[in-house]
């Protein structure tokens, strides 16, 4: 569905997040499950990663059903119906298929029938990249109701052999409806960035259409995520301070004028170095590392659902939220409570 007023054209719109919600599936893998399958130990991890526990969806539970049950918490918090969303956007780099798109799959799910769908591969970005668009399409007026989800089953793509990765990644979504009024999460500034010649540093080489499957890919584990961890922390804790002091100069604002910080959840060493170049109090800084792992695309918007539910903000409140990933991308956005 079309919302288009010519009157308004030139008169931005706000853009507010009015609902959100995360789900994550019931299954915990805990690092002591992970000492059964590779060499690596429950020390290692935390002191490593922070990670204590990761969730990982049943076998037959893909992106699109995770994507779907957060979408349906969404909705149901904002009493919206379904079939009145004008567009659907799915941030996912483990999607169902390569086609299908996985947000066309949660549209036939969640019953919304009138909506446009597309899924966005901006890896651990995918949230923010997806807010740049749910923002634009809602300041012009090209629609009035956007949900925006970010669904992840990166079990289907880690190799449980490789203590390199599988200890890292864990599965769970989140969605969260965009719209031009109400009160919520008013969508202030992104900063969005790609480095694409750093692209080698984190892929999953297999299965696409430069490497399609075969016998050799399959046996070579090439459908799995690689990762050169060491240079990826680097780039990270860097790229993500550069983005979040662009946004915040976009906005006008200090670091001390922001009440929480919400990196995205790969690593507590990268939350905790990127906490150490902000003037913000580490307890201002949200975490959900420890209990849920890497969540990819998913982790900023699961961490916004779990900090408004837990420790509401209050209108007037700016949120700065931050994420990087494969790509390389990364991204950042000021969210001010109304
Ligand atoms: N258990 C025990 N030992 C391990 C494990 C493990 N699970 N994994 C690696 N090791 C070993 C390595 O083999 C290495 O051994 P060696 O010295 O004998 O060769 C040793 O531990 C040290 O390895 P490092 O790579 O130096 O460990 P580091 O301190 O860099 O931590 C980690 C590795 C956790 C991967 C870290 O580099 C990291 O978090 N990087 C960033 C990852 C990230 O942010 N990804 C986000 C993007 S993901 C996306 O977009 C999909």
């Amino acid at each position: 569905m079309i919302f288009w007023k010519p009157e308004l054209v030139g008169k931005p719109l706000p853009a507010i997040i009015t609902a959100q919600a995360a789900y994550l599936p019931e299954k915990v893998l805990s690092n002591s499950d992970l000492e059964k399958m590779v060499d690596t130990s429950d020390e290692w991890i935390v002191t490593r990663t922070g990670i204590k526990e990761r969730r990982l969806a049943d076998p037959d539970e893909y992106a699109s059903c995770m994507g779907a049950k957060a979408a349906q918490k969404c909705l149901a918090k904002a009493n919206f119906d379904p079939s009145n969303i004008d567009a659907i956007i799915c941030a996912t780099m483990t999607p169902d298929y390569i086609t299908p798109s996985t947000a066309a799959l949660i549209q036939s799910t969640i019953g919304a029938t009138s909506a446009c769908c597309i899924d966005i591969q901006a890896a651990c970005s995918g949230f923010l990249y997806g807010l740049a668009i749910a923002k634009g399409w809602v300041e012009s007026g090209q629609f009035k109701n956007v949900l925006l989800i970010a669904s992840e089953k990166n079990s289907a793509f880690v190799d449980y052999k490789d203590r390199n990765t599988c200890v890292l990644f864990g599965d769970g979504s989140g969605a969260c409806l965009v719209q031009s009024a109400g009160s919520g999460y008013e969508i202030r500034h992104i900063r969005l960035g790609a480095d694409g010649c750093e692209s080698r540093l984190i892929s999953i080489p297999a299965g696409g259409s430069r490497n399609p499957a075969s016998q050799d890919s399959f046996s070579e584990g090439q459908h799995y995520m690689k990762m050169d961890g060491k240079e990826v922390f680097k780039h990270a804790v860097r790229r993500m301070e550069m983005s979040t002091k662009e946004c915040l100069e976009a906005a006008g604002l200090k670091q001390s004028d922001i009440s929480w910080l919400i990196p995205h959840q790969a690593n507590i060493r990268i939350i905790d170095a990127l906490a150490n170049r902000f003037d913000i109090p580490y307890e201002k800084v949200f975490r959900t590392i420890h209990k849920y792992g890497n969540t990819s695309s998913a982790t900023v918007l699961i961490a916004l659902a779990e900090l408004d539910e837990e420790h509401p903000p209050q209108p007037g409140q700016h949120l700065l939220l931050t994420a990087f990933g494969a790509g390389l991308t990364w991204g950042s956005s000021l969210l001010t409570k109304v």
